[in-house]
């Protein structure tokens, strides 16, 4: 009986994760020694790599790594989460620390530092800086250091993430300043799903880390189709699997995203027969997959009003020099439209299309789509700004 949840199936990319950290180490092709920033949509394995490559690759080469999610609590302040990742970091090397300060009967000026400082305040007055702890685990641990920020982008939704965006680069230059051999104490690795996003990170001269690149995280490829196929083909009879280019084909019309992948193959094993059904559905009817893929999006925006279709539309087209309220966006909400949107409806709009999760904010007005793939596709069923017609007719948008 076809059972995917029975041994759980991973790809590993360790000669990616092995080529980031040359980076981080300016030995790479790519050079990433004052940042590595990775761009990727949602869903397409980021976090997974970062856990289940990146961060053991960094253990190989005898770095510490520290992983922080940006979004595991949406609750918490993006600040409080990277401190809590210090502080938690601090306390697993403590006993160490401890030991070695005995052996050295406390004299070491290094150790008795970091005995010194107040840990427990870090960030806030009177406590220790995020540059002070970093360093003080530095010392504790005595390897160099991997800062892993998932989610980066959203540190800038708050003041006191922003403060803490530009206390880690404080970190970085504190931490790496006259190493020998240009050796670092400090790597800074930060994803997000918009390219956009991170751009606000490294953009401008007032942002936290003017002048690093922004690297696009590749989408799993064919590899990975492959070794799925070997995976997946082991439980069925010999003949009756799937191939690996109906599966590729599978793969890119859900946007890279191996949840979708493994939805679809479910649904083609019990619903289509098997893997002849999935490769007839490609066959006849291959759009039928991809609009799948975005359905939760699709009937979401089919609900929007006609002002949050607008702006929605004008920020996809737009980015990343969308401004809500400058001429070309005024003319793009006027096109599709027919009459003028208020200062207030527009505000409006963007506040009800964050909530809904399809736009992001960065302090400051500047709005991007949440996600890279969601502009790819919205872009590809819709290459010309819609027009929509009065509501007497019809809301209803074609779609596709
Ligand atoms: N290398 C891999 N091998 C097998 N499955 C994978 C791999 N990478 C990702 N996946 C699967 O894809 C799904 C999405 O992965 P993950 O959460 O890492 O993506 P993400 O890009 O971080 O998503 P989000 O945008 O929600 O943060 C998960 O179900 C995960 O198990
Ligand atoms: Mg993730």
């Amino acid at each position: 009986m076809f059972d995917p949840t029975k041994e759980p199936f991973t790809y590993r990319r360790d000669a990616l994760a092995a080529s980031y950290c040359d980076a981080l180490e300016g030995r790479g092709i790519l050079d990433a020694s004052s940042g590595l920033f990775l761009a990727g949509p949602r869903r397409t394995g980021k976090s997974t790599f970062l856990r289940d490559d990146l961060m053991p690759q960094m253990r190989l080469r005898g770095w510490e790594p520290l992983y922080v999610d940006l979004w595991a609590d949406r609750a918490r302040d993006p600040a409080e989460l990277i401190i809590a990742a210090i502080r938690q970091a601090l306390a697993r090397f403590d006993g160490p620390v401890l030991k070695a300060a005995k052996r050295v009967g406390l004299e070491k000026l290094t150790v008795l530092k970091v005995v010194s400082l107040d840990f427990s305040k870090i960030g806030q007055p009177g406590g220790a800086t995020i540059a002070d702890a970093l360093q003080a685990l530095h010392t504790k641990c005595g390897k160099p250091l991997a800062l892993l920020v998932d989610e980066a982008q959203h540190a800038l939704s708050s003041p006191a993430g922003v403060a803490a965006m530009f206390a880690l680069k404080a970190a970085r230059d504190q931490l790496n300043q006259g190493q020998r051999n240009h050796e670092r104490s400090l790597h800074l690795v930060m994803t997000g799903s918009n390219r956009d996003k991170l751009t606000h990170l490294v953009l401008r001269k007032s942002q936290p880390f003017f002048g690093a690149g922004i690297t696009r995280f590749p989408l799993l490829d064919r590899g990975f189709i492959e070794a799925y196929a070997l995976w997946l083909n082991r439980q069925f009879a010999p003949g009756c699997g799937f191939e690996v280019d109906v599966l590729m084909q599978a793969f890119e019309l859900v946007g890279h995203r191996p949840e979708m992948l493994k939805t679809v193959v479910g649904e083609a094993v019990t619903e289509l027969g098997g893997a002849a059904g999935l490769s007839q559905q490609l066959a006849q009817n291959a759009q039928q997959l991809q609009r799948r893929a975005w359905h939760e999006f699709e009937s979401t925006y089919n609900g929007l009003p006609p002002a949050q279709k607008a702006v929605f539309d004008a920020v996809a087209r737009l980015s990343p020099g969308y401004e809500p309220f400058a001429a070309t966006a005024l003319a793009a909400y006027q096109a599709m439209l027919g009459k003028p949107l208020s200062t207030s409806a527009i505000q409006g709009a963007l506040d009800a299309l964050r909530d809904k999760e399809l736009v992001w904010r960065a302090g400051r007005g500047h709005y991007a789509l949440e996600d890279d793939g969601l502009q790819a596709w919205y872009l590809q069923s819709h290459p010309q700004t819609p027009v929509l017609t009065p509501p007497s007719v019809s809301l209803a948008l074609p779609i596709g």
